[in-house]
């Protein structure tokens, strides 16, 4: 069996050269799912489920430090999660500033590069100051880049793209020929940002729930049993070792002999 690091991967103009060892995804996805449901089966309120979620944040930013993964996208609130309760929707908010505040230093002490991506319009202006200020303290740095998605949809996020070049077509400035695919990614908010190789959900819900829609295309997924609260060092390995048995095809043909 032949196993490929991402950077090996047929898709040349969408991936960077990674200085890490083979098998280690280049960027990997995160949906952290489950805080509520780990919270109630310990009949504690949802909102504790959360504040345990920012620990497994930080385990999971340690270790992907560790393990030489260059991209980490968490998913922090999504554009439908406003849709919660006022108090829980509050709580999500103050544990983002708490995160921002108490973490910033250190990450930024590690390297870390902090990009934000999703709709800041419409978010408090203390949260978008803080969100500004990650990014601009960090932006020189050369370690892992931590893509924090934050009131982020990602049909929202392709709406917006394809907005911008339907001006610049009215506006006479582009061409209706000229729109292909590396045009759209390169007008996403995640443009410069390779693909995801993997994106892990923990809760055991099997969606993505309005996540990378666009980028996801060749990912591959793993969903993991646990709740995000539980999240560790030892279960993002689990799921890095389950990619690495993934052969990745791209549309071609395996790399694998066949069974
Ligand atoms: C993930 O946990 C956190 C956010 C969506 C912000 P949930 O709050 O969705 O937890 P469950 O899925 O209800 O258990
Ligand atoms: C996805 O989880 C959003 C985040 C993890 C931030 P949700 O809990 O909101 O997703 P659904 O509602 O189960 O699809
Ligand atoms: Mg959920």
């Amino acid at each position: 069996m032949t196993l490929r690091a991402a950077s090996e991967a047929a898709v040349p103009d969408r991936t960077v050269a990674p200085a890490v060892a083979p098998r280690v995804p280049v960027h990997v996805g995160v949906i952290m799912d489950g805080n509520g449901r780990w919270a109630t089966s310990r009949k504690l309120p949802r909102v504790e489920g959360h504040r345990r979620g920012v620990e497994a944040l930080r385990r999971c930013v340690r270790a992907a430090r560790e393990i030489g993964i260059r991209f980490l996208t968490i998913y922090s609130f999504s554009s439908e999660n406003w849709s919660r309760p006022p108090g829980e929707v509050t709580e999500l908010m103050r544990l983002l500033k708490l995160f921002l505040r108490h973490d910033l230093a250190e990450l930024n002490s590690a390297h870390v590069r902090v990009k934000v991506i999703g709709e800041r319009q419409g978010l408090a202006p203390d949260i978008r100051a803080l969100l500004d200020d990650a990014e601009a303290l960090t932006c020189g740095n050369g370690g892992l880049t931590l893509v924090v998605a934050f009131n982020y949809g990602s049909r929202q996020e392709i709406a917006a793209a394809v907005s911008r070049i339907a001006a610049d077509v009215a506006a006479g400035r582009l061409k209706p020929q000229d729109v292909d695919v590396e045009m759209i990614s390169q007008r996403l908010e995640t443009a410069g940002i390779p693909d995801p190789d993997l994106i892990v959900r923990t809760s055991g819900e099997q969606r993505l729930s309005n996540f990378l829609l666009w980028q996801a295309a060749y990912s591959e997924f793993v969903f993991l049993p646990i709740y995000w609260p539980d999240f560790d060092k030892a279960a993002l390995l689990s799921a890095i070792d389950e990619y690495a048995r993934r052969d990745r095809r791209f549309g071609g043909v395996t790399a694998r002999p066949g069974p």
